[in-house]
């Protein structure tokens, strides 16, 4: 390891730090938090258990913060052998072809401002329990299909079945009967200094657009019965790989039928503001920690003085700073957000589904009311988890 960046990412420091937060969370926060939430009127919500309320404070004021302070990657190795994962098949998908019609508009743009390129990915079929793993992937006669592309901020997380974002993949395919399998996209992380920077925009959206055109044009699956879902910063790369090929009509690659959106991060400027935004007032119902500015620079990498995060509809469609609405939405297909009501970043949902609804998008909006951010992915985040899932898949069903 090399010997620059932060104190902490180094050991002594690494371990006194860990052993720091462990002990003064047990000792101090533990206890401050059970006198806090000690009664439902004390709570950031009078629904919320007391186990909840603690559950939410350590995410937001202890665990957000530490993969990046420590260095730390919750990213999983992709698989030795499919024996190794379960009901789950690992594949590896090409990148774009720079050749390709469908390397075109703000794709073929953004690639020549950046300098980054397409690459080779990896992907992860999640199947029924029981599923013959071997089976042929070729799409079968008006199958249907979802694209999961998971969140982390554009830094964290992966489509690794271990990873806890699986949980909604897993979670649509144990509501939905119109679903087998579902594709969970592991696209390219982005990461900036302290790390060394790599795969900023548009690495993460030529990934998603390569494993769509996999699905339609290697497989065999109809597009108007995939469905592309994402949560938080996935949300984000799903209207994105959604605008890409609704506004440039390629050949053979027409959209998705559907888009399912679970807590989309859709305002990646941050443009509203004001004590009733839910960024202030949700401040202690919500898992997020506050939004740091790491996510930001490595999702914009060069771009991030470009004005790109204030008003690139595939950056930030619900961008405050975008004056000119009519028609951001024009043409996407039905849709489905899903947010949470105690979480920072609600507007983002809602003024997309406003924006969605005024271009004539079909598309439903279900706010959980006391749900926090990307709540389907959290286990411990019932009875909500389970009740939105079974109304996305509902949907989806439908
Ligand atoms: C799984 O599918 C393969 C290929 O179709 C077949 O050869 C194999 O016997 C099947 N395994 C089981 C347990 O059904
Ligand atoms: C899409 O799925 C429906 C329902 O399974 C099926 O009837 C239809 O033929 C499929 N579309 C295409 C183009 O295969």
């Amino acid at each position: 390891m090399g010997q620059s960046g932060p104190l902490l990412r180094r050991q002594p420091f690494k371990g006194l730090y860990i052993a720091y937060l462990v002990g003064s969370t047990v000792l101090i926060r533990l206890p401050y938090w059970c006198i806090r939430y000690a009664l439902p009127y004390m709570r950031p919500r009078s629904s919320w258990s007391l186990r909840r309320c603690v559950t939410v404070a350590a995410y937001r004021e202890v665990l957000t913060g530490v993969p990046l302070k420590l260095g730390l990657d919750n990213s999983h190795p992709p698989p030795t052998s499919d024996n190794e994962l379960k009901d789950a098949k690992f594949v590896r998908i090409e990148g774009l072809s720079e050749d390709s019609v469908e390397f075109c508009g703000e794709l073929r743009r953004a690639t020549r401002r950046t300098g980054i390129r397409p690459e080779t990915i990896s992907a992860y079929w999640f199947l029924r329990p029981g599923t013959n793993i071997t089976r042929d992937l070729q799409a079968t006669a008006g199958e249907k299909v979802a694209m999961h592309i998971h969140g982390g901020a554009f830094y964290l997380n992966s489509a690794h079945p271990d990873d806890a974002t699986s949980q909604l993949s897993l979670g649509l395919l144990a509501h939905s009967h119109s679903l087998s399998r579902v594709l969970g996209v592991d696209y390219r992380l982005s990461a900036t200094a302290p790390n060394p920077p790599k795969n900023a925009y548009p690495a993460a959206l030529l990934d998603c657009v390569a494993a769509y055109r996999y699905l339609v044009k290697e497989l065999g699956f109809a597009p108007e019965n995939i469905t592309i879902v994402g949560d938080s910063a996935g949300g984000n790369l799903a209207v994105a790989t959604t605008r890409h090929l609704v506004e440039n009509s390629i050949p053979g690659l027409p959209p998705p039928g559907r888009l399912l959106l679970c807590s989309p991060w859709l305002d990646i400027a941050g443009s509203r503001g004001g004590p009733n935004d839910p960024r202030v007032c949700n401040w202690y119902s919500d898992i997020l920690g506050g939004l740091s500015d790491y996510p930001h620079r490595a999702y914009l990498g060069t771009l991030i003085d470009a004005g790109d995060k204030k008003t690139n509809p595939y950056i930030s469609p619900a961008s405050g700073y975008i004056t000119e609405t009519e028609g951001l939405f024009k043409g996407f297909p039905r849709t489905y957000i899903s947010a949470g009501g105690a979480e920072l970043i609600l507007d983002d949902s809602i003024v997309a589904a406003e924006r969605m609804e005024a271009d004539g998008v079909d598309v439903v909006l279900n706010v959980e009311p006391d749900a926090v951010h990307d709540y389907m992915i959290f286990t411990w985040m019932e009875p909500e988890r389970t009740e939105g899932l079974k109304k996305a898949s509902k949907w989806l069903d439908s």
